[in-house]
């Protein structure tokens, strides 16, 4: 086997996400023949170096794993929070592989949430530059107009830039609160909540039915499934057409 970066050789042994990989390395938890890494660059070869997390030695084929949690409100989905509120990974019982959330979703938001060890495609499902489309229910205060959710696809001005939504219509609609169906195409904090206050109206309600090709469907809340054959195929064929 060739010489690989140390981060790049982490995420693919399914130990974190290539980002998560670099701070652990940063952090000083890694060491390659006993020695500490310390630059984000260093190369190794997994097949004859000795490399280590935490003192843990890395088992190199590690089975890739991906599941689909419905993800109930009040649950962080972080491995594990400072502040010990409950946190996703407390659902998953029974489940060996050291897993972690692609991307977020906040506290107070539910539905579809894919964790997996497998740091390449969590790289590749989350990062902005390949434009996964996620799909959202929002309940939100009011009825918003047409012409706001028209202003919502043409983008809208957020502090951290422009935000756009890829399609998003209006549902259901009742005296004093609606449902909008938005897809979006980007991960960045809040970004659902943020847009719709942009058009005045607050979210009550964020729930998320897709992520890219796969859907949430009729899951229980709390419960968790492995993603079928079929599914990783689409999630496969989607990475070798933009990865
Ligand atoms: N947008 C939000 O505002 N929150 C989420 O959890 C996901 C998207």
């Amino acid at each position: 086997m060739a010489l690989e970066r140390i981060q790049k050789i982490l995420a693919k042994a399914g130990i974190a996400s290539r980002r998560e990989a670099e701070r652990m390395v940063i952090e000083g938890r890694v060491s390659v023949n006993g020695k500490i890494v310390e630059i984000l660059g260093f190369k190794a070869d997994p097949s004859k170096d000795h490399i280590k997390v935490d003192g843990r030695k890395l088992t190199h084929f590690e089975q890739k794993i991906i599941l689909l949690l419905n993800k109930p409100r009040g649950y962080l989905s972080t491995v594990k929070d400072p502040k010990g509120r409950p946190a996703v990974l407390g659902l998953l019982k029974n489940v060996k592989w050291r897993i972690y959330p692609v991307g977020r979703l906040d506290f107070d938001a539910e539905g579809l949430l894919l964790l997996t060890n497998d740091g390449d495609l969590a790289h590749f499902l989350s990062h902005p530059r390949f434009s996964i489309p996620k799909t959202y229910l929002v309940k939100v205060a009011g009825v918003p107009e047409e012409k706001k959710l028209t202003r919502l696809k043409r983008g809208v001005m957020l502090e951290d830039g422009k935000a756009k939504a890829v399609s998003c219509s209006l549902i259901r609609q009742r005296e004093k609160n609606s449902w909008v169906r938005v897809v979006v195409t980007e991960g960045r904090n809040h970004l659902v909540k943020r847009m719709f206050s942009a058009i005045g109206h607050s979210v009550l309600k964020l729930k998320r039915i897709e992520y890219g090709p796969i859907q949430l469907g009729d899951l229980p809340f709390g419960q968790f499934r492995y993603l079928t054959s079929e599914e990783m195929e689409k999630l496969r064929k989607l990475e070798a057409t933009k990865g």
